[in-house]
């Protein structure tokens, strides 16, 4: 900064000597002040740099000597750290030796309480046994006492022993000669022991006879009981034959799930019917069953005329007695239907009826379907049935029986499938579809054959 003030006076005398001569005096003047106070400030300027000289040394010194001291102190620190470390080390090692010191001492202490405790103790015996050998020392004087009496009673004894001895000879003499009696009564008596014997031997026989009879016993009577089941259940029947009259469908057993006896006009014979209330209310009359694969229903055109199976297992009702069930008196149609999943659909019509045999069975009409299934025999309204061994079907080249496997209003040949094949299981693609199938893209296509079905009728309200 001094130094930047002088070059500027410098300059400004420069500049004021370059004009004119009037002004030479008053510049010589400047010009000796300015280079004056320039000499004196350029000397106290030296004189400053000599201080700053002789301060930065002084600084370097005390570098010099703060480092020193740090470094000293740096080393003296982990020199008294160890210090300490080794002094903490050797204070730990000794507070170990004292607290062993102090567990032996407790120890020692506990072994000589105990020690003291056992001498108690044996102390306490030693006075007992003492006692004890004191009153057993007075027992044995009691007992060498009482002995040398009972020596002198034994000895009292023993001549009446003698005395006895004598006796008992003449007795066993006396015995002797009873003996010989006895001897003859022992041989009567191993007489009759032998004789019970043989009693004895008959007695169980005897049990095993009886044994033997109660056995037959109880399977006679098992079979008399199979037997008056059997007749209870011909009772039930007759009584529903003779009772049947009066009913021409399940609508007169109100809330009935079981097999009952009908009579339909036109039909010859009464003839049993399932009831079902479960599904869709009371009064259906289940005419087809499917629910085990039992019976085999690829069957001829006189089979599905009649009905074939039992109303207890599966079944089909007959065509003949649908024409006549459904003849003169409207009837709905309800059809079930459960897959291998437990799940059911169902699909309903509200006007089933089938023609004659003259018109091959023809399914006359369905009706209205409703349903949580779509209605898959709409193409079958109108059809001829048809066995394998009578085509009455739309297809021209196949007869649908035959290529379903099945018997059924078949066109060309459809998209429902009842009276199919029973596959067990089957949750796999069928190549040829010809289980049981009712075709719906919501639930299943032909080739999943289903797991059960039931087909029943109601007459219309
Ligand atoms: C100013 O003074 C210096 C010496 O002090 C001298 O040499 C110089 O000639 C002077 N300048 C003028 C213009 O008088
Ligand atoms: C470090 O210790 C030495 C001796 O052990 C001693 O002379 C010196 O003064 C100590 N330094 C400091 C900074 O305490
Ligand atoms: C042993 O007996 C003495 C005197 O009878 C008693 O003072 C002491 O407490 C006893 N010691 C023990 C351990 O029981
Ligand atoms: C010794 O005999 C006395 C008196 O009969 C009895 O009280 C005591 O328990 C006996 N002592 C022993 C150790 O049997
Ligand atoms: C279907 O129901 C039957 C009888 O209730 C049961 O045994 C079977 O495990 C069920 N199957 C499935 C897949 O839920």
């Amino acid at each position: 900064m001094r130094s930047l003030i002088c070059v500027s006076v410098t300059f400004v005398l420069l500049f004021m000597g370059s004009s004119g001569q009037s002004r030479v005096k008053l510049t010589n003047d400047l010009n000796g002040t300015a280079s004056t106070k320039c000499q004196d400030m350029q000397s106290k300027f030296k004189q400053y740099q000599d201080v700053c000289k002789t301060i930065n040394e002084n600084r370097k010194l005390q570098i010099n000597i703060y480092e020193a001291l740090t470094r000293n102190l740096q080393l003296n620190n982990s020199h008294s750290q160890n210090t300490i470390i080794e002094h903490s080390k050797t204070i730990l090692s000794k507070s170990d030796l004292i607290h062993k010191c102090e567990l032996e001492s407790s120890n020692k202490e506990l072994k000589l309480c105990s020690l003291e405790k056992t001498l108690n103790s044996t102390q306490i015996q030693l006075s007992h046994s003492n006692e004890a050998i004191v009153n057993i020392t007075s027992l044995n004087r009691l007992l060498k006492s009482e002995l040398s009496d009972q020596k002198t009673k034994v000895e009292e004894q023993i001549l009446a022993i003698d005395e006895l001895t004598k006796l008992l000879n003449t007795e066993q003499i006396k015995v002797r000669k009873l003996n010989q009696v006895n001897g003859i009564q022992q041989a009567e008596l191993t007489d009759s022991r032998i004789r019970i014997g043989a009693l004895q031997a008959t007695a169980i026989q005897s049990t095993a006879t009886i044994e033997a009879l109660n056995q037959q016993i109880i399977e006679l009577k098992s079979q008399l009981d199979s037997r008056n089941e059997n007749i209870k259940n011909l009772n039930a029947i007759v009584e529903g034959y003779s009772s049947c009259c009066k009913a021409s469908s399940c609508v007169s057993f109100g809330a009935s799930n079981n097999v009952h006896v009908v009579k339909v006009d036109g039909v010859d014979e009464p003839f049993e019917v399932l009831c079902n209330s479960q599904l869709a209310g009371n009064g259906w009359t289940v005419i087809q069953r499917r629910i085990n694969g039992e019976l085999d229903f690829y069957r001829n055109w006189n089979d599905y005329k009649k009905g074939f199976g039992s109303p207890s297992g599966e079944f089909f009702i007959g065509l003949e007695r649908l024409y006549h069930m459904t003849k003169d008196t409207p009837h709905q149609l309800y059809i079930w239907l459960e897959d291998f999943n437990n799940i059911s659909k169902y699909a309903s019509f509200d006007d089933f009826k089938v023609a004659s045999e003259q018109q091959a069975y023809a399914l006359l009409s369905l009706g209205k379907h409703k349903g949580t299934t779509r209605n898959a025999m709409r193409v079958n309204t109108g059809q001829k049935f048809t066995t394998y061994d009578r085509d009455n079907d739309a297809d021209e080249i196949n007869n649908c029986a035959e290529r379903l496997h099945g018997a059924w209003w078949y066109d060309h040949c459809g998209f429902s499938n009842l009276n199919g094949v029973y596959k067990h299981a089957d949750l796999d693609v069928d190549p040829v579809n010809q289980g049981i199938f009712w075709v719906d893209e919501r639930f299943h296509d032909a080739d999943y054959s289903l797991k059960s079905v039931l087909m029943m009728i109601r007459p219309k309200d």
